[in-house]
């Protein structure tokens, strides 16, 4: 305030204090909606409450970012007369708290309901979080009693999980199968009567997926584990994929054939790019669906880190997810044709993976990580970029071959916790692949190692 008195006679600085002050005073409004919580929260928590927390380190940029996010979060689902509360608390000064939920990087967003911890991993916006919140705090299986209700929730949801019959084995591994993965998508059930005339089931009771305008059955046989038949059903056959969407695409084991195109330059060719990805992924459905996710990504700065050099935009690209793998063409696609013919090489493995990410692909990758953080200290930095180099110079192998080791055993870690959380005891899915999360700063611990600690869940 003594600010804004001084500087009284400037207009402009009036009118900035009182904008500040505004926004200070909503900031007090809003934040009111969420609770700071510590140590004490397991003695106080009552048993059927339903918690959003965010644990969040004092020093994380990400953190920062994500706090008016989380006040406006608070401020709305309690005004939605939503059942669930909204907490943050200091990760750092309350670790036992951050440890019982496993936190391994900051910004982490998690929700409790009973004794079930359940891991947000997609865009940390507004819309998603609530959407996650929605999900995961209802019903894990929700009923469509009626037709109408069907339609409704056909022209809300992209994608749409329901299962058709009454009781059976095949509704208690659904069940069970939803309780982890709600954190993605949502399930539904119903009666056979319920579904559209056009649908017509082989068998019954039977899984069966909406999306793309037409509809996929679970079968057994054919699709292997339910788990990993919904892991691979629920995108859109195309879509905008983001560095996030990507990093979930990991549990599904197909390769993602993005369009990579500059949105905010959006040339005729690069929307030339989208169609014709957009078309084979329609029009080949049946013969590539199975094992392709076809989409377009905004910009390059993501797949250039990957390849490790720039990318010119537009460009066709396929992903290996789970080894970071990929696949260029080796002449220019320009058609639906040459794009067909690309897919086709990679998919019949005429086309080799490059990348990858053993000892060596993983040393490139983070020299050209180290490259690119220091072209940019250079040229914002010059004194600092020339303190670090004779401060890290000589040690810089050293380092990289330690970051490599760590991110190996970090991986096989999780590929540990991710197998033995196929028993939903916790709901908590951990990442298959998971040395950083886009837009998360990493925890500076290391990681518990044993996966049974989990068991204390
Ligand atoms: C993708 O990566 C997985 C895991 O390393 C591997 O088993 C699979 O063969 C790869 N797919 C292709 C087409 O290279």
């Amino acid at each position: 305030m003594n600010h804004c008195v001084k500087t009284m006679e400037n207009k402009k600085f009036v009118v900035l204090c009182t904008v500040s002050l505004t926004f200070l005073l909503s900031i007090a409004t809003v934040s009111a909606f969420v609770e700071e919580l510590d140590d004490t929260f397991k003695d106080t928590r009552m048993p059927d409450e339903i918690w959003l927390i965010q644990f969040y380190a004092p020093w994380c940029t990400y953190c920062k970012q994500l706090d008016p996010v989380w006040y406006e979060i608070g401020a709305e689902l309690k005004s939605m007369g939503s059942p669930v509360n909204v907490g943050k608390v200091d990760a750092t000064a309350h670790t036992n708290f951050a440890k019982e939920f496993r936190v391994g990087g900051y910004p982490a967003i998690k929700l409790l309901k009973d004794d079930l911890k359940y891991n947000y991993r997609g865009p940390r916006t507004k819309d998603g979080i609530m959407g996650f919140a929605d999900r995961v705090s209802g019903p894990v299986v929700r009923a469509l009693p009626s037709q109408q209700l069907f339609q409704n929730v056909m022209s809300r949801h992209d994608v749409l999980f329901v299962y058709v019959g009454g009781p059976s084995d095949l509704k208690e591994k659904y069940i069970s199968v939803a309780k982890e993965l709600i954190v993605h998508t949502y399930f539904f059930s119903a009666a056979r009567n319920i579904l559209p005339k056009a649908v017509t089931l082989k068998e019954y009771p039977a899984v069966a997926v909406f999306k793309d305008g037409t509809y996929f059955l679970y079968e057994e046989q054919h699709d292997g584990d339910l788990a990993s038949w919904i892991n691979s059903e629920r995108f859109l056959n195309y879509l905008q994929i983001d560095s996030y969407t990507l990093y979930e695409m990991g549990d599904t084991s197909k390769l993602v054939a993005l369009a990579i195109v500059d949105e905010r330059n959006p040339t005729e060719e690069s929307i030339r790019y989208k169609t014709m990805v957009e078309r084979v992924a329609t029009e080949y459905k049946d013969l590539y669906s199975k094992e392709f996710q076809f989409g377009h990504m905004d910009g390059n700065e993501y797949i250039n880190g990957l390849i490790m050099e720039e990318l010119a935009m537009p460009s066709i690209i396929v992903l290996n997810v789970s080894n970071d793998g990929y696949f260029l063409p080796p002449n220019k696609v320009e058609t639906k044709e040459q794009l067909v013919k690309f897919i086709d090489g990679v998919s019949k493995g005429r086309i080799k993976s490059q990348g990858g990410n053993g000892y060596y692909q993983c040393f490139i990758r983070i020299a050209f990580n180290t490259k690119t953080t220091v072209t940019n200290i250079f040229t914002n930095a010059p004194l600092l970029g020339a303190f670090l180099v004779v401060v890290f110079g000589g040690g810089g192998s050293a380092i990289c071959y330690g970051l490599c080791m760590a991110w190996r055993s970090m991986r096989n870690t999780e590929a540990m916790s991710d197998t033995e959380d196929e028993e939903p005891i916790t709901g908590e899915r951990m990442e298959p692949k998971q040395l950083k999360g886009p837009g998360e700063d990493k925890k500076t611990e290391t990681k518990a190692k044993n996966p049974a600690e989990k068991k204390a869940d």
